[in-house]
C-alpha cells in the first residue's frame, strides 16, 4: 500500500483521509478553476468507521491516508451519505479491503448504489432520523432528499457535534489547508457561492425544508465537514446563513448581461444597454461568452435580479455558444429574475423568437419589447437599448431587497 499520505485530525474521534484533486477544471460543466477535493472521514472509537469514499483512480491515496491512523481492516463500519461516483467510487474497492461489519446508506442510497454497481452486497438501511450506537459513538441519520440527488442524506456525530453534510456546505476548491479558517474569505464565500449556483440552486426550496428539519432536531453543530472543500470548524452559521440567503433568491439591483457577437453589432448592444443600465443606478456585470464560462455566469446570476441575453442570429438558430449557457441557466431554474433580450441579425433574426421562448420558460419577466438590429445597430436601436437599459434599472430598483446591493 502507498504510505506516501498522511490523514488530518479534525476533530477528537474524526480524521479527513479523502483526497485531492488539485488539476481538475471540468466537473460535467462546471468550471472548477481551482479544482476540487473528495473527502472522505476517519471515526475512531471502540468501533471504527469510515464515512464517505472518493473517486475510484483515488482509492491508494485514501487508502494510505487511512493506513496512517488505522490498519485499513480495522475499520468497522461505511456509511455512504451520497451515492454520486465522486464519493462512492471507490466505495465497494475499500470495502473489498476492509470487510466492514455492516454499510450503512438511506433506502434510497441502497437502491441508488446497487444501480450504480450492480454489487449483490448487503447494505444496512437506515432511516431518517435514526440514531446507531457503533461502539462508544452516535450517528444519527438524516435524510436530505434532492440535496442534490433523491438518495443523499447527512450524518450527525454527536460526541464531536459534527455534521457530514456531503455536497451540502461544500465548494470546489483544492487546497493545502483543511479548515476554512485557514483560508481567505473571499475564496471561500465565491467558492462556496459558485458551488451553490451550479449544483444546488434548482433545489432551493429543498434547502429551505432541509435548514427547517435540522433546525427541528435541534443538533448542536459546531463543525460540519463536507464532502468537498475545507471543513466548517469555527462558525458554521456562516455556510448556513449563506445558504438562507441564496435559497430565499431575493433580486438586488444587479443585472447580467450574458451575449456573444459575430461582427461586434451585438457587443455593441450590450455595451449600450449596460450603460442605460448604470445610469438608472444598476450594478452590471457583463459576460461576453467568448471569455466567459457558463458556470461563471451561473455565480453571476445568484445574487442578481436581471438577465439579459444577447444573441446574434446563425443559420437562423442562437449562436451556439449563447444556446449553451442558456440550456444551462434553465436547468438550474433561477428565480424571481427580471430581463429582455437583444440581437443582431443579417436577413431572418430567428435567434430572438428562440431566445424569447426560453426566457419565458425560465419565467424571466421580460420588461420591454426585445431589441433587434439589421447587421448593425443604427442610433435609433442603440437610443432603444439605452432605454431599456434605464427601464431594466428602474424595475431593478423597485423590486430588490433593500439588504442588498448586487455588487459582483
Ligand atoms: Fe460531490 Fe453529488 O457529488
Amino acid at each position: 500500500m502507498n504510505e506516501a499520505f498522511r490523514a488530518v485530525q479534525i476533530t477528537d474521534h474524526v480524521y479527513w483521509v479523502g483526497a485531492i484533486d488539485w488539476s481538475i477544471r471540468d466537473f460535467h460543466g462546471y468550471l472548477t478553476s481551482r479544482g476540487s477535493t473528495y473527502n472522505a472521514y476517519l471515526v475512531l472509537g471502540e468501533k471504527n468507521t469510515l464515512v464517505d469514499a472518493v473517486k475510484a483512480p483515488l482509492k491508494e491515496e485514501m487508502l494510505s491516508r487511512i493506513a496512517s491512523v488505522l490498519a485499513p481492516e480495522k475499520i468497522d463500519y461505511i456509511i455512504s451519505n451520497h451515492a454520486e461516483m465522486d464519493h462512492s467510487g471507490a466505495l465497494f474497492e475499500v470495502a473489498d479491503v476492509v470487510h466492514p461489519e455492516k454499510i450503512y446508506a438511506s433506502s434510497l442510497g441502497n437502491k441508488t448504489l446497487i444501480e450504480h454497481f450492480h454489487t449483490d452486497r448487503e447494505i444496512t438501511m437506515v432511516k431518517d432520523g435514526e440514531t446507531c450506537a457503533l461502539g462508544n459513538l452516535h450517528f444519527t441519520f438524516l435524510e436530505s432528499r434532492m440535496l442534490h440527488w433523491p438518495e443523499s442524506m447527512v450524518t450527525y456525530l454527536a460526541e464531536d457535534r459534527l455534521l457530514f453534510s456531503q455536497d451540502i456546505f461544500g465548494m470546489h476548491l483544492a487546497t493545502g489547508e483543511r479548515f476554512t479558517d485557514e483560508i481567505a474569505e473571499h475564496i471561500l464565500n465565491s467558492e462556496a457561492a459558485k458551488y451553490y449556483a451550479n449544483i444546488i440552486l434548482p433545489y432551493s426550496q429543498v434547502v429551505l425544508r432541509f435548514l427547517d428539519k435540522v433546525k427541528d432536531c435541534n443538533l448542536e453543530i459546531e463543525v460540519i465537514a463536507p464532502d468537498h472543500g475545507p471543513v466548517w470548524r469555527k462558525n458554521p452559521l456562516h455556510i448556513i446563513s449563506s445558504y438562507t440567503k441564496w435559497a430565499a433568491q431575493k433580486p438586488t439591483k444587479k443585472a447580467v448581461i450574458v451575449y456573444d457577437t459575430m461582427w461586434n453589432s451585438t457587443a455593441l448592444m450590450a455595451d449600450v444597454l449596460a450603460d442605460g443600465l448604470m445610469e438608472g443606478g444598476a450594478a452590471v456585470k457583463q459576460m461576453p461568452l467568448g471569455t466567459s464560462h457558463r458556470s461563471d455566469v451561473a455565480t453571476e446570476i445568484l445574487e442578481a435580479g436581471a438577465l439579459v441575453v444577447g444573441s446574434p442570429t446563425l443559420n437562423n438558430n442562437i449562436f451556439p455558444t449563447v444556446a449553451d449557457v442558456m440550456t444551462y441557466l434553465k436547468g438550474l431554474k433561477p428565480q424571481n429574475l427580471c430581463g429582455a433580450v437583444f440581437g443582431s441579425h443579417g436577413w431572418s433574426g430567428e435567434a430572438i423568437k428562440q431566445l424569447e421562448v426560453l426566457m419565458k420558460d425560465m419565467k424571466v419577466d421580460l420588461v420591454a419589447d426585445s431589441i433587434k438590429a439589421k447587421y448593425v445597430p443604427d442610433q435609433d436601436v442603440l437610443k432603444y437599448c439605452h432605454a431599456v437599459g434605464k427601464q431594466l434599472a428602474e424595475r431593478l430598483a423597485a423590486v430588490a431587497d433593500g439588504d442588498q446591493d448586487g455588487i459582483a
